[in-house]
């Protein structure tokens, strides 16, 4: 693709002239990711290489069923993460949970009470500050120092961007009268106007246009080399801390100011609440400001103030219980639904999905919508031609509101929701009584299904495997490469192949094998998770690592737990002691439990978690307190009324110190702690 070469516009081409346009581009592409990846070693400016790839991408979305099995398999646009080091956080990056409107906000502060049982008349402070829509970084100091900043990743693990953070000037390299270790976390973002002004130069020569602030920021960060990191300008605003040796503060108002102290700078619309009202109002002055403030902001969070009830409250999952994001109602645009298409996904669930006009949704163009299930599409009334409301909240997927049924055409008909996959084995979809999706039946079997359960195990909370993302799942799917996860740690087979692929090189596969070895060893929960069993998220995938301890001891109690009772016993339909002890974890109930039987049940399921077994190393899962607690791997029952805390800060706190929460008495029952007028059916069970 030679500068000055005669290009025909994606819409003069043919379909094989596009075929062999995109095979020419793709090869291209690869060999200069290759150079600059692979080698450190570019021919061609960035501006150069973005016009490649704008070139491809313009004519696979005339073409994509071409594009589709060309497609260059390097990460696309966005600087790779390859050349970054991995950190892992010495305390995790927490995500918050979010609520929507008053009644959720209030929910919230009243939860907090309950779990502290606090008098009626005991105020609670909370800190309101806007919701920055950025990027979260770790910053550490050592003795005052700056030594390292690090991105969010998954929470656990961030990727090491120390040197693109010293390019930040809100960013002190060093700090006065700070405590020896201290780790301060807070936004990375991009004011509007520098937004502005950097698209305009990106458009100029020709670059990557950004569709919003955050994903400049995000893309200016994660720049191998800080020199372009220098010339985007990044700020900061900071707003938390994760390992300190010496706590700094009793309450987050202080630790804000001596955030001042200390030169960070702060977002200067927080303020300290102590009502409901007084945080609703807060929001709705700080709504008011947003569309004239310098950056982007999408909602606001609340914090308790005093940091001994932030301790002792905690965190559920991800997110702590001390802390919600109050999120500004989602932006609207009218469009044309083009088609309604039908996506398959892990699970078999089929999920319609809309095809837009491209229209700007808050500064992103959005061109697919979901329209969920089929119940919607008919409650919507929805057919292709009609002007359509869709919305767009943050980074959830946008949405089809509703239908403008004066614009509707003449001759447009209902839609139909198919009664077969829309694979190749066209099996009969399903409707489960009480659930709301239609799903493929042909478990494994379907190509869709196969390939999207690939796409989970290889994500970024299960394997995530550097390298090996959707596109390279789905191209190796299609040439049999890798057909089932097993397959992943078999890749080595093919190196030599791998090696003459179109987009792939000799360091790009060396990496990637590499990547792969790296994560042989994994952590039982992990695995569970990547298995994608229907609503076996982290959460629950973690429940049942801690309980069952080895991959064997999990298998074993799920097979056992689907066995029904022996013709004949009197107790057929009481659960075998496997299934109460599965139901007896706190949290799980039949619903999952009928998943996890289901997920047994079938016999390539089995298959697969024995190939895995035999490839990977799979690591217990590690109780999180050090086992010098009395309660560290005990099962621990709570009943009745506790005096000094409320049931629930009691079972945190037993799980925080290692313990096995269950809801009732059984065989494996180590302790039972009874407060007043227990429960009697806590002591019910086998
Ligand atoms: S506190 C434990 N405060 O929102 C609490 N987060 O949805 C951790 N964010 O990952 C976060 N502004 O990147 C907090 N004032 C603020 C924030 C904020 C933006 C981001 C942050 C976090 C995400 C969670």
């Amino acid at each position: 693709m030679s500068a000055g070469q005669q290009e025909k516009s994606p819409e003069d081409l043919n379909i094989f002239e596009a075929e062999e346009t995109l095979r020419a581009l793709a090869a291209e592409i690869a060999r200069h990711d290759e150079l600059y990846h692979g080698k450190d070693d570019p021919e061609i400016s960035d501006a150069d290489y973005d016009a490649l790839r704008r070139r491809f991408d313009a004519i696979a979305d005339r073409f994509p069923s071409i594009a589709r099995t060309l497609a260059p398999s390097a990460s696309v646009g966005a600087a790779p993460s390859a050349g970054f080091a991995k950190v892992t956080h010495s305390r995790p990056m927490l995500s918050l949970s979010n609520a929507f409107d008053g009644e959720e906000v209030t929910e919230f502060v009243n939860r907090i009470r309950r779990f502290l049982s606090l008098a009626a008349d005991e105020p609670v402070g909370l800190v309101a500050e806007p919701k920055i829509d950025g990027l979260s970084a770790a910053l550490r100091y050592e003795n005052g120092r700056f030594i390292q900043g690090a991105t969010r990743g998954d929470g656990t693990v961030g990727e090491d961007i120390t040197r693109n953070l010293r390019t930040i000037d809100d960013i002190p390299t060093r700090l006065e009268n700070a405590p020896a270790v201290l780790e301060i976390r807070g936004e990375v973002y991009m004011r509007k106007d520098d937004f502005r002004a950097l698209n305009q130069a990106q458009e100029a020569s020709g670059a990557k246009v950004f569709a919003n602030p955050r994903n400049a920021a995000a893309g200016s960060l994660r720049q191998l080399d800080s020199s372009i990191t220098t010339r985007r300008k990044l700020r900061f605003f900071a707003y938390s801390w994760g390992e300190v040796s010496e706590r700094p503060s009793d309450t987050q108002a202080g630790f804000l100011e001596l955030l001042r102290d200390w030169g960070f700078q702060t977002n200067p619309l927080t303020r300290l609440c102590g009502t409901v009202d007084e945080l609703l109002a807060r929001y709705a002055s700080i709504a008011e400001q947003r569309a004239t403030l310098p950056y982007d902001i999408d909602g606001v969070v609340y914090k308790v103030n005093r940091l001994d009830w932030q301790d002792r409250l905690g965190m559920v999952s991800r997110a702590p219980r001390w802390a919600i994001a109050h999120k500004f109602p989602a932006e609207q645009a009218e469009t044309i639904l083009k088609a309604i298409d039908i996506q398959v996904g892990r699970t078999g669930a089929l999920t319609p999905v809309a095809r837009l006009e491209p229209v700007t949704v808050g500064g992103v163009v959005v061109s697919n919508a979901t329209l969920h299930n089929e119940d919607e599409v008919r409650r919507k009334g929805v057919r292709v031609g009609d002007t359509v409301v869709i919305q767009r909240a943050g980074d959830v997927i946008p949405q089809v509101v509703r239908v403008i049924e004066d614009k509707r055409p003449a001759g447009s008909v209902p839609y139909e929701f198919p009664a077969v996959c829309p694979c190749a084995l066209k099996t009969p979809v399903i409707r489960i009584e009480g659930e709301a999706v239609r799903r493929c039946g042909g478990g494994l079997a379907c190509p869709f299904q196969a390939v999207e359960r690939l796409k989970h195990f290889v994500s970024r909370d299960a394997f995530d495997i550097e390298g090996l993302g959707e596109k390279q799942i789905q191209a190796f799917w299609e040439d049999k490469l890798i057909t089932q996860p097993g397959d992943i740690f078999r890749l080595k087979e093919h190196e030599a192949a791998l090696k003459k692929r179109e987009g792939w090189g000799e360091k790009s596969v060396d990496n990637l094998l590499a990547a792969i070895e790296g994560r042989r060893s994994i952590g039982l929960d992990k695995m569970i998770y990547a298995l994608g069993i229907r609503q076996v998220g982290q959460a629950t995938a973690r429940l049942l690592a801690s309980n069952y301890g080895t991959l064997g001891a999990w298998r074993t109690a799920m097979l056992e737990a689907g066995k029904t009772a022996p013709d004949g016993d009197e107790s057929t339909d009481m659960p075998n002691d496997a299934l109460s002890d599965l139901l007896n974890i706190d949290q799980i109930g039949m619903s999952v439990a009928n998943d996890l039987i289901a997920f047994f049940a079938e016999e390539q399921s089995l298959r697969i978690v024995s190939d895995l077994e035999n490839e990977l190393d799979i690591q217990p899962f590690a109780v999180p307190v050090a086992g010098d607690s009395p309660v560290a791997g005990k099962t621990v029952v709570f009943t009745g009324t506790l005096a000094t805390m409320g049931r629930s800060e009691a079972k945190a706190r037993a799980e925080s110190l290692g313990a096995k929460v269950a809801g009732s008495v059984s065989k494996k029952t180590d302790y039972v702690i009874v407060g007043a007028r227990p429960s009697s059916t806590r002591f019910c069970n086998p």
